[in-house]
């Protein structure tokens, strides 16, 4: 074997050595990922189960039995109730995701009201971390954010930035 062939060959072995360092990085990476977010589940599944509705308006009440219904056949309802969502777009978001799992049996009426009582129940339980994260919102998300936190509870108030 000539000096120069011998070469190339440690070039390759150094390329497949740093590519196979490169996988091993991102699968570590994402198995950490995994393990945190299942760290931040469970954190989520031991925290309180329950909310006292018993000053919310009927019809709030009414979503809370329909959540405490539908929203436990996966996980337990202190899924829900601890999660660090408060804003209108993220409950839209994940109920959606969760309206077109097949296996959710939930319809999209079903998903509106479980909305609603999400949102109105942020607005109300979680009012501070609520108005933490409109204020870092741009003003146009602010705004509409708000828009929509109102149409369900027009008693919330944001002072603004
Ligand atoms: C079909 C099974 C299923 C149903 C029904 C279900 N969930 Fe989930 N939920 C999951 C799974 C799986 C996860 C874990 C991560 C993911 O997929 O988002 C989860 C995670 C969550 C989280 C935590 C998300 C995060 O990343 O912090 C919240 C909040 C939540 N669910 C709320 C709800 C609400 C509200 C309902 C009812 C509208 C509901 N879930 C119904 C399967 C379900």
């Amino acid at each position: 074997m000539n000096t120069l062939h011998r070469h190339r060959l440690f070039r390759l072995g150094t390329l497949t050595a740093l590519a196979l360092l490169a996988v091993a990085g991102l699968v570590r990476a994402q198995e950490e990922d995994a393990a945190a977010q299942k760290a931040r589940l469970k954190k989520l599944d031991d925290g309180p189960k329950k909310i006292d509705v018993s000053t919310y308006p009927k019809d709030m009440q009414a979503g809370y039995a329909l959540l405490a219904g539908k929203c436990v056949k996966c996980h337990t309802l202190a899924r829900p109730i601890n999660s660090r969502f408060v804003l209108p777009d993220e409950w839209q978001r994940y109920i959606k995701r969760m309206v077109f799992k097949p296996d959710s049996k939930m319809t999209e009426d079903e998903g509106k009201t479980i909305y609603r009582f999400l949102v109105y129940d942020s607005s109300v339980r979680k009012a501070d971390s609520l108005r933490t994260r409109l204020g870092r919102l741009s003003h146009e998300e602010s705004e509409s954010a708000i828009a929509k936190i109102k149409a369900i509870n027009p008693a919330f108030e944001f002072a603004g930035k």
